[in-house]
Order: C-alpha cells, then sequence, then structure tokens
C-alpha cells in the first residue's frame, strides 16, 4: 500500500521547494503538481465520507430529539457538537502508534477521525440516546466504552460509542466510523474545564490538584445522582433506562 498521507507531507514540501528552484526540471512540475493534487483530491474525498457520516448522525439526533419533545414535552438532547479531525493531528495520532501513514491505516485504526458529542440532562437520557441510535439499522455499534459506570481513574465520566454509520453516495455506499461522546450537562462541566486546565499548557498535574479534580469529578457525579432521583421522583425520566 502506497504511503499516501506520508506523500501529502512530502508533497507539500516537493511543491515549496519547486516553486523556489530554478533548477527543477520543467516537465517534472506538471507531473509532481498533479500528483499533489491528486493526493489532496483522494484527502478531500475521504474527508467527504467522515463529514457525510456526521451529517447523518447528527440527522438521527435530531429527529430523536425532535420525537421525544413531541412525545414527552421535554429535550433528551441538550446539545449536539461536531468536529472532523484537523489532518495535522490525524498524522501525530498515527507517528505516535508507530503506523505507516497510509489512508487505509487512518481508515482502519484511527476511529475519531469524525466525532460527535452529545450532551444530555440526565443519565438515562444519556444511555437511552444511545439504545435507540445503535439500534436503527444503517448504524452498527463496533465499540463502547461506559466511563459513567467505571469513571476513569481521575474521575472523567461519559459514554463513548464508535459506530459505523452507512452513507450513500451517487455511485457507492460506504461504512465510516464516527466516534460518539455522550455524557450529561454535569459530566460535561467536569470534562470541559478540566481539559481547559490540562490542555492550554499541556501540564502534568501535581498529586493536589489531581485529588481536588477527582473530588470535582464526584461532586459533579452526586449532582447527576441527585438530578436523576428528582425526575425519577416527578417521572421525567424512567430508572429503567438506566441500563446499556
Ligand atoms: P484518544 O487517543 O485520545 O482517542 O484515546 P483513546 O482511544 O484511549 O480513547 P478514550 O476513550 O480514552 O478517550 C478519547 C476522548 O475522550 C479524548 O479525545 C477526549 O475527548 C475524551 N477524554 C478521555 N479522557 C478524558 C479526560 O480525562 N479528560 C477530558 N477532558 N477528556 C477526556
Ligand atoms: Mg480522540
Amino acid at each position: 500500500m502506497k504511503n499516501f498521507l506520508k506523500n501529502v507531507r512530502n508533497r507539500e514540501e516537493d511543491a515549496i521547494s519547486i516553486s523556489v528552484s530554478v533548477e527543477v526540471e520543467e516537465e517534472l512540475l506538471p507531473s509532481a503538481a498533479g500528483a499533489y493534487l491528486d493526493l489532496e483530491k483522494h484527502y478531500k474525498q475521504i474527508m467527504l465520507f467522515y463529514e457525510s457520516g456526521i451529517r447523518q448522525l447528527t440527522a438521527k439526533l435530531e429527529i430523536l430529539n425532535k420525537e421525544f419533545q413531541l412525545c414527552n414535552d421535554r429535550n433528551p438532547i441538550e446539545n449536539v457538537k461536531s468536529r472532523i479531525k484537523t489532518k495535522e493531528s490525524i498524522l501525530r495520532k498515527m507517528e505516535k502508534q508507530g503506523l505507516p501513514l497510509t489512508f487505509d491505516n487512518m481508515m482502519n485504526y484511527i476511529h475519531d477521525v469524525a466525532g460527535i458529542r452529545v450532551i444530555c440532562p440526565f443519565i438515562t437520557d444519556v444511555y437511552q440516546i444511545a439504545r435507540l441510535l445503535i439500534s436503527q439499522p444503517d448504524v452498527e455499534l463496533v465499540k463502547s466504552k461506559d466511563y459513567i459506570r467505571e469513571p476513569k481513574e481521575n474521575g472523567y465520566r461519559s459514554l463513548h460509542l464508535i459506530v459505523m454509520v452507512e452513507v450513500h453516495f451517487s455511485d457507492r455506499k460506504r461504512k465510516v466510523p464516527v466516534e460518539i461522546q455522550l455524557r450529561t450537562i454535569a459530566m460535561n462541566f467536569w470534562a470541559s474545564t478540566e481539559h481547559q486546565l490540562r490542555y492550554k499548557k499541556e501540564r502534568d498535574f501535581s498529586e493536589e490538584i489531581h485529588r481536588q479534580l477527582k473530588e470535582c469529578a464526584d461532586i459533579m457525579a452526586q449532582a447527576d445522582q441527585r438530578m436523576q432521583k428528582l425526575a425519577e421522583n416527578l417521572e421525567v425520566s424512567d430508572a429503567q433506562d438506566l441500563v446499556w
């Protein structure tokens, strides 16, 4: 398999040196430029797959939310955000994993090129939305990590799913991997603020900061449990939905 992504980068460098060097043979230029444009086009095509996967899933989420609103007079989804990983970030992750930089490897091993984050009011909403989504025939669950049932050691909570969603184009259909993170508003408050603290300067936390962050995560989890109880008592959500 050709080293496509490496080529993308090398070609970028080639393209720069070609434009400044007078020693480049004239006929090399069109073919080098042509190959670069081909690679770029291929990359854009693949990114269109991912973008379409995101669109497909966000439409499904929107429909579920509207249907639920109609039947139950409330929204189980507070907010949906999506993003496509940048080329730089994909390359960095592949290099870190020691993967040869090919399009095949990117599609087979980097499952979070397309990402969706779904924020729900209650824990039961998280599981219910996840279940309804993966029960659709064109959405296939590949992997799930339940960091709500088993929080990360630092206190991080979320339900992570990797799904394959079918996308139709003019002459073909494809299954595209998308990472979906589902969490409550309280879990999102913690994850977003912890991310700001950690990633701004990519620092390691001291034991004490680690302890305090974990404590905050536990406070958020307690608040979620109490809100959940209130919702059950007021018959806003059903405890049976606390099953994944
Ligand atoms: P990645 O290489 O980051 O994709 O890790 P992974 O494949 O082991 O997946 P994991 O399920 O651990 O986490 C993937 C994503 O979840 C991250 O990119 C973050 O968006 C989120 N996440 C995981 N752990 C934390 C955490 O401790 N804090 C915050 N703020 N986000 C986290
Ligand atoms: Mg990731």
